[in-house]
């Protein structure tokens, strides 16, 4: 099947399980409500939440165990977004095509809005009514919490603004890649996993997977920032170095970076190896495409 296709009816699946699921604009604050689903239903790919379905239905799941899971990725990844749009983190005045969410609300809304949809995250995670049983929604939701936590993508947002103007740190730089954006993809495959049921030998190849696809992903997160289309990818590019940011281009050029790159798309493929499933082609065929991403 086409990559495109498939992406673009999983997308449609996921917005329409996140619509059911969070407040709505008009929802009292209508300021904060406006500014969740302003940053949460802009443009986006909805790479996490599709990777929770996939490892649910790669588990043997049915896909709707883990929709709670996949919503709740998705509320936690933009508030992580809207964050690190602030003046105070990147400053960036456009995100998945439309003016950040301070640009149109302000700081102090943005700020809020991120919280809350942080707490929205948490709160699908912990639904009474699940389907799933509860000791694994108490595992899925301390494995988010752990992932975004002060040892998890918070501490990669830290290392990464102290990072800024510093010499060039190989290892450190890979700390802030697997952290900030590794964190989550690897848990995004861990939950959807125990959603759908995975024993401990599938859970770890998946975590595997989303580990070193998050690092090939920041890999060429930092690419597209030198080469990238801003209009295609809805968010400004340049930014990195103007921020002296401690990037894979800026530490090794981007021969090297795609080398590097591809080096981690060759190990979560590894990781794939041996494993069966009707959509086990979803998973490869995303690694396998990640260098040509355009957005
Ligand atoms: C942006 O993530 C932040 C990074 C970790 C690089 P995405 O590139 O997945 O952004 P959206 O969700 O598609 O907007
Ligand atoms: C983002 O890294 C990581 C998180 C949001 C946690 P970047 O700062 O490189 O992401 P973009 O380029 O702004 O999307
Ligand atoms: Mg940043
Ligand atoms: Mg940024
Ligand atoms: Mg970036």
């Amino acid at each position: 099947m086409d990559l495109n296709g498939y992406l673009e009816s999983a997308r449609e699946e996921i917005l329409a399980q996140m619509r059911q699921r969070v407040p709505s604009a008009g929802t009292a604050p209508e300021s904060l409500h406006q500014a969740m689903n302003h940053a949460l239903f802009a443009g986006g790919k909805r790479l996490r939440p599709l990777l929770v379905l996939e490892a649910c239905q790669l588990a043997g799941g049915n896909r709707s165990l883990a929709y709670d899971a996949a919503a709740a990725i998705e509320c936690l990844h933009t508030f992580t977004l809207i964050h690190d749009d602030l003046p105070c983190m990147d400053d960036d005045d456009t995100r998945r095509g439309v003016p950040t969410c301070h640009v149109v609300y302000g700081e102090d809304i943005a700020l809020l809005a991120g919280d809350a949809l942080m707490f929205t995250g948490m709160e699908l995670l912990t639904r009474r009514d699940s389907r799933l049983d509860p000791s694994v929604q108490l595992e899925n939701a301390l494995a988010v919490a752990r992932a975004l936590g002060s040892r998890g993508v918070i501490a990669g947002q830290v290392l990464d603004l102290e990072s800024e103007g510093r010499d060039p740190d190989p290892e450190l730089l890979r700390e802030i890649h697997r952290h900030k954006t590794g964190a989550l993809l690897e848990v995004s495959l861990e939950i959807g996993a125990r959603a759908g049921g995975a024993e401990p030998e599938l859970m770890n190849r998946l975590k595997a997977y989303g580990r070193h696809f998050g690092l090939a992903f920041q890999i060429t997160d930092d690419i597209l920032d030198v080469t990238g289309d801003s209009a295609r990818m809805g968010k400004a590019t340049g930014r990195d170095a103007g921020l002296h940011k401690m990037t894979y281009p800026a530490l090794y050029g981007l021969e090297e970076s795609r080398q590097l790159a591809r080096q981690e798309i060759r190990l979560a493929l590894e990781a794939l190896e041996g494993l069966q499933g009707d959509n086990l082609w979803v998973f490869r065929t995303l690694a396998e495409s990640l260098l040509e991403r355009t957005v």
